[in-house]
């Protein structure tokens, strides 16, 4: 697919079909992700793909204990939304029914520079969502366990000694078809 065209028409997608992704489909995926830019080329990620369906239960399980926490953040900031808050809980719950997830994980610099390994872990999430959508593989990046405290329980659970958890992407074939999000216009300029 045309770069420009994927990068424009993906979306989150929060539900998925009931469709194992192919390891090699998820390989491409994951090179897409080390292939991403770092600060001072440090390459600071550890990526730990789930998929068979024991792990993904224990996965889902550890995401439970996230919604638990994460519950009074949205009450607070979407209580005139509750289906916000029910649609978010909900995909947290389940993970939309997504057969995969990628953990990424990052080691932090011995002087400190945490921004830098944020940033570079970043770079290759979105890297891996772009690659997977260009396979028709829909993703969302799942931050909210480092707003509750829980990144320890994935370190524990899926990578020990291997960095700082910094995100979940899930991954599957699409099972919805979600319109773009207005994109906030007058945000650049030229000079
Ligand atoms: C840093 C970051 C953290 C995110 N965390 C979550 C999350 O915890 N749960 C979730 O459902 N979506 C999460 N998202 C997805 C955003 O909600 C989504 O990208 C945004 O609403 C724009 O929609 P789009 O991806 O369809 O363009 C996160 C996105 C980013 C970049």
């Amino acid at each position: 697919m045309d770069a420009l065209k994927v990068l424009l028409e993906r979306r989150s997608i929060r539900k998925y079909r009931n469709v194992p992704v192919p390891d090699g489909v998820l390989e491409e995926i994951l090179t897409a992700g080390l292939y991403a830019p770092s600060g001072l080329n440090l390459q600071p990620w550890y990526l730990v793909a789930v998929r068979s369906p024991e792990k993904m239960l224990q996965l889902r399980a550890i995401m439970s204990v996230v919604a638990m926490r994460f519950n009074p953040l949205l009450q607070e900031r979407f209580h005139d939304h509750p289906e916000v808050i029910t649609e978010t809980n909900n995909f947290l719950v389940t993970l939309g029914g997504a057969p995969a997830c990628i953990l990424v994980f990052a080691h932090k610099r011995d002087d400190g520079d945490r921004d830098n390994v944020i940033e570079s872990a970043s770079a290759a999430i979105q890297n891996m969502q772009l690659a997977a959508w260009n396979r028709g593989i829909g993703s969302c990046w799942i931050g909210a366990p480092n707003h509750v405290d829980c990144g320890g329980l994935f370190e524990a659970a899926f990578a020990p000694g291997r960095g700082e958890f910094i995100a979940a992407l899930t991954l599957g074939y699409p099972d919805e078809d979600p319109k773009a999000h207005k994109r906030k216009g007058g945000r650049y300029t030229f000079a």
